[in-house]
């Protein structure tokens, strides 16, 4: 009551102020993997004629881009909501360490038996990250196939 109100703007320096607001943060990354479009219980014309080049038995490859978002408030001490640093290293250790330059249908535990669209991707990789992820909640795994096509996936909650 005794010393006047300080303006806001006006803060002591040597204090750290943070804000309140929910914030999404995206990392992205980059692998080149194989696959092949092709559904073993169908016949080969049904997955030719459905799946076109991407059926082709000998594979084909895509230069893909993953983005993850994590959606939280920064925290007052740090003012990260994930260290993207962090960020960085789970996508790393949990995707394209394991996805890339391999072929997606022969050589990734977690894709094993999986037709390896976009679709079921984004929800294999959702189902990899959240488990491991340390601050902020899972908001959002995209995946670009090519440079027009991509899918998102934003977790069972959602749907
Ligand atoms: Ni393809």
């Amino acid at each position: 009551m005794s010393s006047p109100a300080q303006p806001e703007g006006n803060a002591d320096a040597s204090r750290s102020r943070s804000l309140r607001g929910e914030v999404w943060v995206t990392r992205r990354a980059h692998f080149n993997a194989a696959h092949r479009l092709h559904n073993p219980d169908e016949s080969e014309a049904w997955n030719r004629e459905q799946f076109g080049p991407c059926n082709n038995p000998r594979w084909h490859g895509h230069n893909y881009v993953l983005e993850v978002t994590v959606r939280g408030e920064p925290d007052p001490k740090t003012g990260f909501v994930i260290e993207l640093g962090d960020l960085k290293q789970l996508m790393q250790e949990a995707i394209i360490d394991k996805c890339d330059h391999r072929n997606l249908n022969e050589e990734v535990d977690f894709l094993h038996g999986l037709l390896p669209t976009t679709e079921n991707l984004v929800i294999a990789f959702w189902n990899e990250l959240a488990p491991r992820l340390r601050s902020g909640s899972l908001h959002c795994v995209r995946l670009y196939e090519t440079e027009r096509n991509y899918a998102e996936y934003h977790g069972p909650a959602a749907s």
